[in-house]
C-alpha cells in the first residue's frame, strides 16, 4: 500500500481522534506540529516500582506531523506529588528548556531522591522550528531501599510457609512491600496473592548478589489487622529464606515498618517438594486455609528461624519480571494405554499446566513433561537427562480442585496424566507460558512463509529460554546462563523485544562474575555448570551483547559500567596470547557438522573483543585505549592471518564454512584475498554440499552476514530457506516449534534439546539483511539509521519493523517484475541512509516517493520533503532522509 505524503498528513491528523500506539493521546492543540511525547521510560522501564539508581535515566518518543523534524529542546518536570506535576511544577526537578537532542538516556538532575519515594514526571519538547509540544501525559517511578543499612528485617526461614499479623492503628496512604525470597517466594497478604510475578527473584550468583522486589500493596491493608504469609521454595537457591520489610506511611502521616523477624510463625504447607528440575509434589490435604488471613490459629507453628544471609548484595530488580504471559488450550489428548492420557499443547514451551480435577481426598495425579513422543504415542524423555520433570497433585476431595505449581517450570509440548479420577477431557488442563515477560517490539514478515514459520520458532525458543537469565534450554538438568548461546542470539532477541533491562541486568551478573584476573565464566550466574575462564567464544557475551546494546541503544553508562571490567577481560586474553594468537579452547564452534580447529575460534574472538573495546573506549572519549586497542588489534589480525591461513588455497585453517565465514565477517582477510576466501566459501556451501550449512554455534552467527557482505545475499537466502538437513527447514519439516540444539533429529538419552535459542542467531540477519533495518554503529541507539533491504531471489515481500529506543523503524518493501517499491518509518529525532536496490537488468530507472520525482536519468531531484540527497552506489540508489513515513518506487526499463 503507498501512502503520499499528503495522505500521511491527514492520517497524522485522523490519529489524534484514536488513541497512538503505544502511547496516550495528545491533546488536541497539536493537529499540527510537535505531538506530546509518549512511551515515557526511566531505567527502561514504564513506571517501575522499586529502583535503586540515585540519578535514573529518562526515555520518550516523539511524534511529529511533518517530516524532518528533531528535538531542539525538551523540559523535563520530576514531582514529589501527582497534584504538583498537574500544575506543572517540577518541585524535585524542573529541567527547564534544555537545548538538547536527547530523547533518551536523559540524567536526572534534580534534588536528591529518597528511599521508599514515588515521584511523577512528565516532558514536553520543542522540534526544529521551536514549536513547543503539549506535555506528555504524567508518567512515575518508585525508590525502593538505596542503601543495605535501610533494610531492617531479619532473614528467616525454617518452613515452606512463614506468617506474620500486625495491626495499622489507621489506614495506609502508601505501602511499599520490599521482599527477596530465595530461592523462589510468593507474597501473600491477607488471603491475596500480591502481584503477577512468578519465579521471583531473578537468577545471581547469591554471594555477590541477591535481587529484592518491590510491590505496591496500599490496596492490599487497611486500618485494624492485618496478616502477612510468604510461601518459599528451593529454586536456584537450593534452601528457603526470606528477608521482607514492609514500609507504611498512614493516613497522618506517620510511618511503620512491619519486617521479617524471629516474631514470624512457620510451617510446612502443602508443597512437599519442589525443584526446579524434578518438580513440584502438592498435597492439597495439607492447606491451611486461611494462614495469610488475620486472626488465624497459628498455634501448631513453631517460630522462625533466624538464617545466615546469602552474602550478597541486595540490589533491585530492574527487568520485566517472569509472568504468565498466556494460556495454551492443548490441541489432542489419546490414551495410550490404560490410565495413561497424553495431551499434545501443539507448541514446546516453557511454562506449567494447570490441572482441573474432581475426585476422592488423597487421589494422587501426576503430570508428566516431555517435548517427545514415541511412536506409541507414549512421551519420550530421554533427553530430559536428570530432570524428573514431574508434578504431582494430591487432592484434598472437596469438589472441583484447580492446580499449577509455583515454584518450577518444565519445557515441554506433551503432557502424560496419570492417576486422574475419572476420565480426563481436553478442559482438564490448561497451558501456562511462563518465561520473562519483555515487550515484543519487532516483527518480520516476509512473502515466503518458510521464512515466517523460521521466524516463528526463532521467537519461541528466544522467549522461552528467557527466565531472568537467557538460559542455554528449558527443559533438561541445565537451563543456565551459557554465555556463548547468549551472545550468538543477543542481537536478534534485541530487535524483536525490549531487551535494554534485562540485558542490563545480565551485564551486570557478567560483572559479578568476573574475576579479579579477569577471567570471565562459561555461565553466568556461575555456580554449578562450566568453567572459569570461559571459553573465549562464551566470554565474549560480556563485550559483544554490551556493544550490541550500546548500539540498540546509545547507553553510555553502560558503557562507563562495564569498561573497566572488559578491561580487565581483553587483559587476561591477552596475558593468555605471548605471541598474539589465542588459541584455548573448550567447545570452539559448537555442534558444528564440519569441526574447525577451535584455536581459530577463540583467536577470532580475541580479535573482536580487542576491537570492540577500542571501539567503546573511543565511545567514552578514551583516545589513548582506543588507539592501544586498535593497534594491537592489528597486531592480532596478522597474527591471525599467519597463523590460519594459507594463501595458497585461500583456506583459512581446515577451509570448513566456519574457517573462512569468521574472518571475513570482521574483514579480516588481507584484502587481495578476500574475494578468492569468499569464492571459496560460496563453493564449499553450492559444490561440496548442495548448498547445505556445516556451521555451528560460532559459525552460524556471521555465515548469513558475511554471505550479505561478500555479495552473496542470494545463497544466504537459499540456506535460510533450505528443507533438507542440515537447516531450519528441515528441523520444520519434522514437527519442530522451536529450534532444536543439534542439526541433527535426535531423541535419545543425550544432548538434543528441542529448545536451544543458540540456532536462532540468523533472525538477527532477517531484520538487518533481508528487512534491510541497521543501526549505524558510528550513531548508535538508531540516532542514524541504515536502511538497506536485500531483495533476493523470488522473495516478492518482506516488512520488518524494530522498536527502537527513538520509537518504531520501519522497513517494507515489495518486487515484482519492473517494479520496486520500499516504505520507510523513521522515528523524530532520527536519520537514516535508505538504500534501494535495482532490479539487475532495470537500466535508465526512475523514483518517485510518493508522487514526487527524487531520481531520473542516473541524477538526484531535489525538493521532496525530507529527502535531503541522493547518490548512485553500484547497483543502488541511496537517499538521505529525515524522520517521517517515505514511500518510494523504483521502476525502469
Ligand atoms: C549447553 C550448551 C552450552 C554448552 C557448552 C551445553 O550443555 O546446553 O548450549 O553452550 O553446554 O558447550
Amino acid at each position: 500500500m503507498l501512502r503520499s505524503y499528503s495522505t500521511l498528513r491527514i492520517l497524522a491528523v485522523a490519529t489524534l481522534l484514536a488513541p497512538l500506539a503505544g502511547g496516550a493521546v495528545p491533546s488536541a492543540r497539536a493537529a499540527e506540529g510537535p505531538l506530546a511525547p509518549v512511551n515515557l521510560r526511566c531505567e527502561y522501564l514504564k513506571n517501575p516500582v522499586g529502583i535503586d539508581v540515585r540519578q535514573p535515566r529518562f526515555a520518550w518518543v516523539l511524534h511529529h506531523t511533518e517530516r524532518a523534524q528533531v528535538q531542539s529542546a525538551y523540559q523535563v518536570l520530576v514531582a514529589s506529588t501527582p497534584e504538583l506535576l498537574a500544575q506543572n511544577k517540577g518541585d524535585q526537578w524542573d529541567s527547564g528548556k534544555t537545548a538538547s537532542d536527547d530523547s533518551t538516556q536523559v540524567v536526572y538532575n534534580g534534588k536528591p531522591l529518597e528511599s521508599d519515594h514515588s515521584y511523577w514526571w512528565k516532558v514536553r519538547y520543542w522540534d526544529k522550528g521551536g514549536n513547543a509540544s503539549d506535555y506528555s501525559h504524567p508518567a512515575s517511578f518508585d525508590v525502593g531501599l538505596l542503601s543495605a543499612d535501610e533494610w531492617k528485617g531479619q532473614w528467616i526461614g525454617g518452613a515452606n510457609q512463614l506468617r506474620q499479623e500486625f495491626t495499622l492503628a489507621e489506614a495506609p496512604r502508601r505501602a511499599r512491600a520490599y521482599i527477596c525470597g530465595l530461592g523462589y517466594y510468593e507474597l501473600r497478604i491477607n488471603g491475596k496473592k500480591i502481584g503477577t510475578n512468578y519465579l521471583d527473584p531473578g537468577f545471581t550468583t547469591w554471594d555477590k548478589r541477591v535481587l529484592y522486589v518491590t510491590y505496591d500493596v496500599t490496596a492490599n491493608l487497611h486500618h485494624g489487622a492485618n496478616a502477612l504469609g510468604v510461601m518459599l521454595g528451593e529454586g536456584w537457591y537450593k534452601s528457603r529464606v526470606v528477608l521482607l520489610q514492609l514500609d507504611i506511611e498512614l493516613a497522618s502521616g506517620k510511618h511503620v515498618s512491619v519486617t521479617s523477624g524471629p516474631t514470624w510463625k512457620a510451617k510446612n504447607g502443602p508443597i512437599v517438594s519442589d525443584s526446579l528440575y524434578d518438580g513440584e509434589v502438592y498435597d492439597a490435604r495439607l492447606e491451611t486455609p486461611g494462614w495469610d488471613l488475620p486472626g488465624y490459629k497459628d498455634d501448631g507453628w513453631k517460630p522462625a528461624e533466624s538464617v545466615k544471609a546469602p552474602g550478597g548484595v541486595l540490589s533491585a530488580q530492574m527487568m520485566p519480571p517472569i509472568q504468565d504471559v498466556d494460556s495454551m488450550v492443548p490441541i489432542a489428548l489419546t490414551n495410550p494405554r490404560p490410565g495413561v492420557y497424553v495431551y499434545d499443547m501443539g507448541q514446546n514451551f516453557s511454562g506449567w499446566v494447570e490441572l482441573h480435577v474432581n475426585g476422592p481426598r488423597g487421589a494422587q495425579v501426576q503430570l508428566r513433561f516431555a517435548e517427545l513422543l514415541y511412536d506409541t504415542g507414549m512421551i519420550n524423555r530421554e533427553n530430559l537427562r536428570g530432570a524428573k520433570a514431574r508434578d504431582i497433585y494430591i487432592l484434598r476431595g472437596d469438589g472441583e480442585e484447580h492446580y499449577h505449581p509455583r515454584f518450577t517450570y518444565h519445557g515441554f509440548r506433551y503432557v502424560e496424566v496419570t492417576g486422574y479420577p475419572g476420565t480426563p477431557s481436553l478442559d482438564s488442563l490448561r497451558g501456562h507460558v511462563v518465561h520473562t515477560a519483555v515487550k515484543t517490539t519487532g516483527s518480520f514478515v516476509a512473502s515466503n512463509q518458510l521464512l515466517n514459520q523460521i521466524h516463528k520458532i526463532i521467537r519461541w525458543s528466544d522467549l522461552t529460554n528467557l527466565h531472568s537469565v537467557p538460559t542455554d534450554c528449558d527443559q533438561r538438568d541445565e537451563r543456565q546462563g551459557w554465555m556463548g548461546d547468549a551472545q550468538v542470539s543477543s542481537e536478534g532477541v534485541m530487535l524483536n523485544f525490549d531487551m535494554a533491562a534485562f540485558y542490563s541486568n545480565f551485564l551486570r551478573d557478567m560483572r559479578d562474575d568476573l574475576g579479579a584476573d579477569g577471567t570471565m565464566t562459561d555461565t553466568v550466574p556461575y555456580l554449578t555448570h562450566g568453567r572459569r575462564p570461559a571459553d573465549p567464544a562464551w566470554g565474549t557475551a560480556f563485550p559483544l551483547i554490551c556493544w550490541y546494546l550500546y548500539q540498540q541503544s546509545g547507553d553510555l553508562r553502560l558503557l562507563q559500567e562495564n569498561y573497566d571490567g572488559l578491561k580487565k577481560y581483553v587483559e587476561y586474553l591477552h596475558s593468555r596470547a605471548p605471541d598474539n594468537v589465542l588459541r584455548f579452547s573448550y567447545y570452539g564452534d559448537w555442534v558444528a557438522t564440519e569441526k574447525t580447529p577451535g584455536a581459530e575460534v577463540s583467536d577470532f574472538y580475541y580479535y573482536y573483543d580487542t576491537l570492540v573495546v577500542s571501539k567503546m573506549a573511543a565511545a567514552l572519549g578514551n583516545a589513548a585505549d582506543a588507539e592501544s586497542y586498535i593497534q594491537r588489534a592489528g597486531q592480532i589480525k596478522d597474527a591471525f592471518n599467519k597463523e590460519f591461513f594459507d594463501p595458497k588455497t585461500g583456506n583459512y585453517t581446515t577451509g570448513t564454512q566456519t574457517a573462512n565465514v569468521l574472518p571475513l565477517f570482521l574483514d579480516m582477510v588481507p584484502s587481495e584475498y578476500r574475494g578468492a576466501v569468499a569464492g571459496n566459501l560460496a563453493n564449499n556451501i553450492l559444490y561440496e554440499h548442495n548448498t547445505h550449512l556445516t556451521t555451528g554455534l560460532a559459525g552460524l552467527r556471521y555465515l548469513m552476514p558475511a554471505l550479505t557482505q561478500t555479495g552473496h545475499a542470494d545463497l544466504a537466502y537459499d540456506l535460510a530457506t533450505q528443507t533438507t538437513y542440515p537447516s531450519w527447514g528441515y528441523m520444520l519439516a519434522n514437527g519442530a516449534t522451536t529450534v532444536w540444539e543439534l542439526w541433527q533429529q535426535k531423541v535419545g538419552p543425550s544432548m538434543n534439546s528441542q529448545n536451544h535459542h543458540m540456532m536462532g542467531s540468523v533472525d538477527g540477519w532477517f531484520y538487518e539483511a533481508l528487512g534491510g533495518i541497521n543501526v549505524d554503529s558510528e550513531h548508535p541507539g538508531y540516532r542514524h539509521i541504515r536502511i538497506e533491504p536485500q531483495v533476493v531471489r523470488d522473495l516478492t515481500s518482506v516488512s520488518a519493523t524494530v522498536g527502537s529506543v527513538r520509537g518504531n523503524v520501519t522497513s517494507s518493501w515489495s518486487h515484482e517484475p519492473g517494479v520496486i517499491t520500499l516504505q520507510v518509518d523513521v522515528p523524530v529525532n532520527s536519520t537514516a541512509s535508505i538504500s534501494i536496490p535495482k532490479e539487475d537488468p532495470m537500466t535508465n530507472i526512475t523514483i518517485h516517493e510518493g508522487d514526487q520525482t527524487v531520481w531520473e536519468k542516473g541524477h538526484f531531484v531535489e525538493g521532496t520533503p525530507g529527502v535531503t540527497a541522493g547518490r548512485l552506489d553500484g547497483k543502488r540508489v541511496v537517499f538521505e532522509v529525515g524522520s517521517g513515513h517515505y514511500a518510494f518506487r523504483v521502476t525502469g526499463e
